[in-house]
């Protein structure tokens, strides 16, 4: 069987390896990890399957995400690895992901590092992967499709990696919440209360909680941030592909 695994709090990840898997014209069985019940239960496969896996690049690390591979275990399964990013870099994300799949029985047979929405603006990878990335997309899921070695692939980044620390931060919940309870719901980390307060601590500061809020009442300033990545990492990334 052919598996397409991603977390993706806001469909930017979700949507890229819905593109390189349809590339592969065979049928994928989707399995979501972006919330915590699915992170739960143990994900296991063999030697013949094909694992399809997507994840957002974070301070150009893996996601911090609780339990995030805990369930996960292969028998020498092939994976493809598809790191998706908002226009900036992902630096050693694909190194340290690559790590920790190998820990966990998946031979790496092929990565990708593909450019998404960055969930901070709506300037850096709007739109993307749009028509002019889908060639390079879809030679590259013709490649996997035809690698017949299971070797390896070599990827890029450095040991020790880049330092990173998630922000101690959480949207506020601001007047007029009229208590849906939707944001706790999404919520990737379980990070809110039942008074839909957010725990700085456990929040990844990946804004589904904000964008699904129906008052709009969920905010966290991001203006210094959006300023930065604007004024810096505005001109287009093309995709790249490791086989
Ligand atoms: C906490 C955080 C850190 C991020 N760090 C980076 C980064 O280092 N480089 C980059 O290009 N994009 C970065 N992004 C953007 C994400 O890679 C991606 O655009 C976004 O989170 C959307 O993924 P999703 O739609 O699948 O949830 C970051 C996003 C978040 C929330
Ligand atoms: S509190 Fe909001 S921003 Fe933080 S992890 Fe949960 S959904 Fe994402
Ligand atoms: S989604 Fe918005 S309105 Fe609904 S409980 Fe959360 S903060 Fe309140």
């Amino acid at each position: 069987m052919n598996y397409r695994l991603f977390f993706s709090p806001t469909g930017g990840t979700a949507r890229a390896t819905e593109l390189v898997c349809g590339a592969m014209e065979t049928p994928f069985v989707a399995v979501d990890l972006t919330l915590p019940a699915a992170r739960g239960q143990h994900h296991w496969f063999a030697a013949d399957d094909l694992v399809v896996f997507g994840l957002p690049v974070y301070g150009g690390r893996l996601p911090q995400v609780p339990g995030l591979f805990d369930g996960l275990r292969g028998e020498n399964t092939p994976a493809v690895l598809c790191a998706c990013y908002g226009n900036r870099h992902y630096d050693d994300m694909l190194l340290e992901w690559k790590t920790e799949m190998e820990k966990r029985g998946f031979i790496c047979i092929a990565a990708a590092a593909i450019v998404i929405p960055h969930v901070y603006s709506g300037v850096l990878g709007h739109g993307r992967p749009d028509e002019a990335d889908l060639p390079a997309i879809r030679e590259f899921a013709r490649a996997v499709m035809n690698k017949k070695d299971r070797t390896s692939v070599t990827v890029p980044g450095s040991f020790p990696y880049k330092k990173w620390e998630k922000p101690f931060r959480t949207p506020e919940k601001t007047a007029g919440c009229v208590k849906c309870g939707l944001c706790q719901k999404v919520c990737p980390t379980a990070a809110i209360n039942d008074d839909f307060v957010g725990d700085p601590a456990a929040c990844i500061q990946c804004m589904k909680c904000v964008r699904v809020c129906p008052v709009g009442c969920r905010q966290m300033d991001m203006s210094a941030v959006r300023a930065y990545l604007e004024s810096n990492y505005s001109v287009r990334r093309e995709n790249e592909f490791f086989l």
